[in-house]
């Protein structure tokens, strides 16, 4: 059946898996190992909890068909994904990473991967021609977020994925932000997509988990041997949590989406705010006239809790400067424009009305 993607979310592959017991909710299936009746005949399929289990196939099965994935592969964290993928490369490999990326996947870039020989180099993905310009024979992948945290910059993911195809390039896209409600990279040519799961797919705030889904059956043999041989997979238990998140997926995003409207439109009117960066979804940044009035406001909301990461029902207000982005190079913060007068805030799904009101009345305390 060709399901809507809000029907999807809430049934997932079910027809695929009927429980033995025909249980509504998928099983937990809480096991490392599975037996095997006689040597080489193992009926359900499953050896070893690490390699793949029930309840993370369904997950798996689930998050393919919203990202119209050829396959994908649940992880610990978006990180264990991202690591993951920068596995595909060798020494004398270059790679172009777009130049607004979560700070982790920076520090990942400079402080963990650069013995593993490959070179990195950044540019402004949403400017086609910038891209054009670096590729070179040894060009591998370029790997970019869009729209960009914090800042919010969008990149055609069609266009990239026309010049990096001409030259034998991979095109890595991290959805994060829009999640699989709101974008799918891989009908727009993108060869695979990651994901932390932390944020809307899971959507409570509750689990930490990533994903990595590959367009074709190369790339997805390729992770699925380095995700076992690393074995950095996700549990049954995140992996059920996530499939319950992601029933509401579709829901959750719409009242995200209106509820960020919502807000840019209040903090559109102040003179207070310099500036409000929105791109869709349930996030925007913006920035205040002044570091004071930035840090008066993250001590005095009340509703909003001040708190790294984003996508969850709650509320969640950040400053880039020091807590997503303090390994990011100070000329490169500069560059984009991520000041002491900067804040994420991650809009959640709570009355709009009282969201505004916690805001104005932090701005005016
Ligand atoms: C856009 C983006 N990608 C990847 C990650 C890493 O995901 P995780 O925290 O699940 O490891 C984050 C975390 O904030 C993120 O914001």
């Amino acid at each position: 059946m060709n399901l809507e993607i809000d029907t999807k979310c809430i049934h997932g592959e079910r027809h695929k898996h009927q429980d033995a017991n025909c249980a509504l909710s998928y099983p937990i299936y809480q096991t490392a190992s599975f037996s095997h009746l006689t040597p080489g005949h193992n009926p359900s399929g499953f050896d070893y909890s690490r390699e793949s289990n029930p309840t993370r196939t369904y997950l798996e099965e689930t998050v393919s068909s919203l990202e119209q994935a050829y396959d994908t592969v649940a992880f610990a964290s978006g990180m264990a994904a991202i690591a993951t993928a920068f596995e595909l490369f060798a020494p004398g490999d270059h790679i172009l990473l777009g130049e607004d990326l979560y700070g982790g996947v920076v520090r990942f870039i400079t402080q963990v991967s650069t013995k593993n020989g490959y070179h990195t180099e950044y540019v402004d993905t949403s400017d086609i021609n910038c891209v054009k310009e670096k590729f070179t024979k040894q060009t591998r992948a370029v790997y970019f977020e869009t729209p960009t945290n914090p800042m919010m910059h969008v990149t055609d993911i069609r266009a990239i994925a026309e010049i990096a195809h001409a030259h034998g390039a991979l095109v890595i896209v991290d959805n994060t932000l829009m999640s699989p409600y709101f974008q799918n990279p891989i009908p727009e040519g993108a060869d695979l997509v990651v994901h932390s799961g932390t944020k809307y797919i899971s959507g409570h705030n509750d689990t930490i988990c990533g994903f990595l889904c590959a367009s074709n059956a190369q790339l997805a043999e390729r992770i699925r041997l380095l995700s076992k041989t690393t074995g950095a997979t996700l549990g049954p238990f995140e992996a059920w949590l996530c499939l319950r998140g992601l029933k509401t997926l579709a829901l959750r995003m719409e009242r995200h989406k209106s509820n960020a409207i919502a807000v840019r439109d209040f903090l559109s009117e102040r003179n207070d705010v310099e500036e409000v960066r929105y791109a869709g979804s349930g996030m925007l940044t913006f920035s205040v006239n002044s570091s004071d009035l930035a840090q008066k406001i993250l001590k005095n909301i009340k509703l909003i809790t001040f708190a790294e990461s984003l996508g969850g029902t709650e509320s969640l207000l950040t400053y880039p400067i020091i807590q997503t982005h303090p390994d990011v190079p100070d000329h490169v913060k500069e560059k984009l424009g991520i000041t002491d007068k900067l804040l994420r805030l991650s809009v959640g799904i709570e009355n709009p009305k009282d969201i505004i009101e916690d805001l104005r009345a932090a701005f005016e305390s």
